[in-house]
């Protein structure tokens, strides 16, 4: 047995060599990473990277909004981030007077700096491992799963409250990492008068579009600017005229020596969700049914949108922002198919499973691999039928209004709803069976001649559009939500084995959590990439290509004049715009700063390509890159187009 372990482990070693710049780290254990750093270029030392007894780069870096990151970069409470991380409170702030999103919103003073009800920013205090804390009285032999749930809740909240005792704007969370092997606590404190500095006009901040977006060469200025105000103590306090500035522990330097191909960077911020270690019949689902099937639907949905927003501008400007949402993942789930497959991801992982499956025998993991493919087998069509359902008939926003979400009136256009509504539930009706679809479903359905006619009485009739909406509201989330989730709590539970069994089958191997929202560190270098055989794509874009792409009849492409000026005034044709890393991001690491080998800002993470966009499942370092706006795009933009380069003054530039 321990022979044909080693020589398991051997053989594994030697076909899969280490992946270099893979992985997000947690920061309070980059001391195991530091090394790796140091001899890839880092200069700096782990206690520079997080400290709790000192001031290190941990406390430059925010959790903003729900879902985004944020760097302080001065010593008032100076905030970067991505444009479209703060789309929605420039858009709060726009109206027909004062389009913001269109043409940009620059204060010229702090009293013009405007307040956004609603956001907020998290400073990490500290993380801890409570694994230990968490699994107290846990007896194996004597709890089922869900007792062991609800002595992890029990112990997690005591552990909370302890943990927000101490101070004004206090948050906790308990974490599992690794499917549960191990817990960690994180504290934050939560500032929330936070209010908006800057932004650049949509043709500069969004440039691109959806055109671009998940592509690279890119061009896209993607940062707002906001400034974070506390209590006269420093402390969160709820908005006031009163509050002051926010002093952080540490801001970060802004370098202008600018990147190039091979330097050593890091981003440190919030992923959101990856699955690094699931197993082949998960991957083959992502790749073979959920991607294909949800991009079909999202190509019907968005040509709808499209051909009524190309058809008036008032409607354009309705749909824009859900237009884009809609896209955004749609786009991101074609590179992602097309990357499982290129790199034969699903029998890749079937060889490590049968692999593993040989070591496993005669140990506590022997079997499991075949367990969770007959999870998988039960698991999958009743969540596919639930994706298919989000994706469908609960797109519909009349059925949306029907079970009671909200949906903005501002930006409801009947018409396209109701072109959704035939295409959305004729597509749903056709692919689930119909013991996928509760009764009312059945018998309105039974009721109308066509699904024209059945559109015809939901759009006349709330009476009937309620019944449809809360007939399957009620049943997917009390029929099949409960079998999902008994489903899905098996499957959790046997990753958790999994997941040990692969950390001990390959004991070589650096394992990092899956991201989950919390701060991380992703390290590697600024380099190109090859998208396809004879093309090499460069690190670095320029103003150069902006102009290039510039064409007032393409709304992606159409930039604003004073950048044409400026440009025709000469000099600026090197401008870098935007660059590429091989560091390992994903979503919610929008926003992050991307720093040098001495820490100071050189870029602000907001992308990755779209070859590479599979790294969520797996990472493949040929081709997986994440995009950054060159932070010195963002100086020329603040000074030559918001002309409000007195934002200077306050900032601390390295060189
Ligand atoms: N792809 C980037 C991200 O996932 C940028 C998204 C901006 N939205 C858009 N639809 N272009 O967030
Ligand atoms: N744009 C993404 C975000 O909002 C980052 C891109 C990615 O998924 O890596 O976080």
């Amino acid at each position: 047995m321990k022979k044909s372990f080693l020589l398991a482990a051997l053989l594994f070693a030697a076909l899969e060599p280490l992946k270099a710049d893979e992985g997000m780290w947690l920061p309070a254990l980059i001391s195991q990473r530091i090394g790796d750093m140091q001899a890839k270029g880092l200069q700096l030392s782990a206690e520079d990277i997080y400290s709790v007894n000192q001031a290190s780069l941990k406390d430059a870096v925010v959790l903003f909004g729900r879902g985004c990151t944020g760097e302080l970069v001065s010593d008032e409470g100076l905030l970067f981030t991505n444009h479209h991380c703060g789309y929605g409170f420039i858009q709060r702030h726009s109206s027909v007077e004062h389009d913001y999103l269109k043409d940009g919103f620059w204060a010229m003073n702090r009293s013009q700096e405007l307040p956004n009800p609603g956001l907020t920013v998290r400073f990490l205090e500290r993380m801890e491992d409570v694994t230990a804390a968490v699994l107290k009285g846990y007896k194996p032999a004597k709890m089922n799963e869900e007792q062991r749930q609800a002595l992890i809740k029990k112990n997690s909240d005591k552990l909370k409250a302890d943990a927000v005792k101490e101070g004004k704007g206090l948050r906790a969370s308990v974490e599992a990492l690794y499917y549960g092997n191990q817990y960690f606590l994180f504290v934050f404190r939560e500032y929330s008068d936070v209010r908006l500095v800057g932004a650049p006009p949509s043709s500069i901040g969004k440039f691109g579009g959806e055109t671009d977006n998940w592509m690279w060469p890119r061009h896209t200025g993607d940062f707002s600017i906001f400034r974070i105000y506390a209590g006269q103590d420093n402390m969160p306090a709820e908005y006031s005229e009163t509050n002051v500035p926010y002093r952080p522990k540490k801001s970060l330097k802004i370098s202008r020596a600018g990147v190039k191909e091979g330097d050593f960077t890091f981003v440190y911020g919030c992923p959101g969700s990856t699955q690094e270690y699931i197993h082949s019949e998960a991957v083959r689902y992502i790749q073979d049914i959920s991607d294909p099937e949800k991009i079909a639907l999202r190509t019907t949905r968005l040509n709808l949108m499209k051909k009524h927003m190309d058809q008036s501008q008032a409607v354009r400007i309705q749909y824009s922002s859900k237009y884009a949402g809609v896209a955004n993942a749609w786009k991101k789930w074609q590179g992602e198919e097309k990357g499982l497959r290129k790199n034969k991801v699903v029998p890749v992982k079937q060889a490590y499973e049968k692999r593993f499956a040989e070591w496993a025998v005669g140990t506590r993991y022997e079997g499991i691999t075949d367990r969770l493919a007959l999870l998988y087998a039960a698991y999958n069509p009743i969540y596919r039928s639930y994706e298919y359902y989000n994706e469908t008939v609960r797109a519909v926003e009349k059925i949306q209004m029907a079970s009671g979400r909200p949906v903005a009136q501002k930006d409801y256009y009947r018409p396209i709803d109701e072109e959704i509504f035939v295409a959305m539930v004729s597509a749903f009706d056709k692919a689930l069976d119909d013991s996928y679809k509760p009764e009312s479903f059945l018998r309105q359905r039974a009721a109308f001649a066509s699904v024209e006619a059945w559109k015809d009485a939901v759009f006349a009739d709330d009476a009937l559009a309620k019944e449809l909406a809360e007939g399957l509201d009620a049943y997917y989330t009390q029929v099949l939500t409960p079998q999902l989730r008994e489903l899905s709590s098996a499957i959790t539970l046997t990753y958790r084995d999994y997941m040990q069994g692969q950390m001990e089958f390959e004991s070589g191997r650096d394992f990092y959590p899956d991201a989950n929202l919390t701060l991380r560190v992703a390290y590697g270098k600024v380099a190109g990439y090859r998208p396809v055989d004879a093309v090499w794509y460069n690190p670095v874009s320029t103003l150069r290509g902006i102009i290039e792409k510039d064409n007032p009849d393409i709304f992606d492409y159409n930039i604003p004049q004073v950048l044409r000026d400026i440009y025709a005034r000469g000099g600026f044709e090197e401008q870098p715009v935007c660059f590429l890393a091989t560091n390992h991001t994903t979503g919610g690491n929008s926003g992050s700063p991307v720093l040098n080998a001495k820490g100071e800002l050189i870029g602000i993470n907001f992308d990755r390509v779209w070859e590479g966009t599979m790294s969520d499942l797996v990472y493949d370092p040929e081709i997986c890159r994440n995009i950054s706006l060159d932070v010195r795009y963002l100086l020329f933009v603040i000074k030559e187009v918001g002309n409000a380069a007195y934002l200077f003054d306050e900032m601390n530039f390295a060189d």
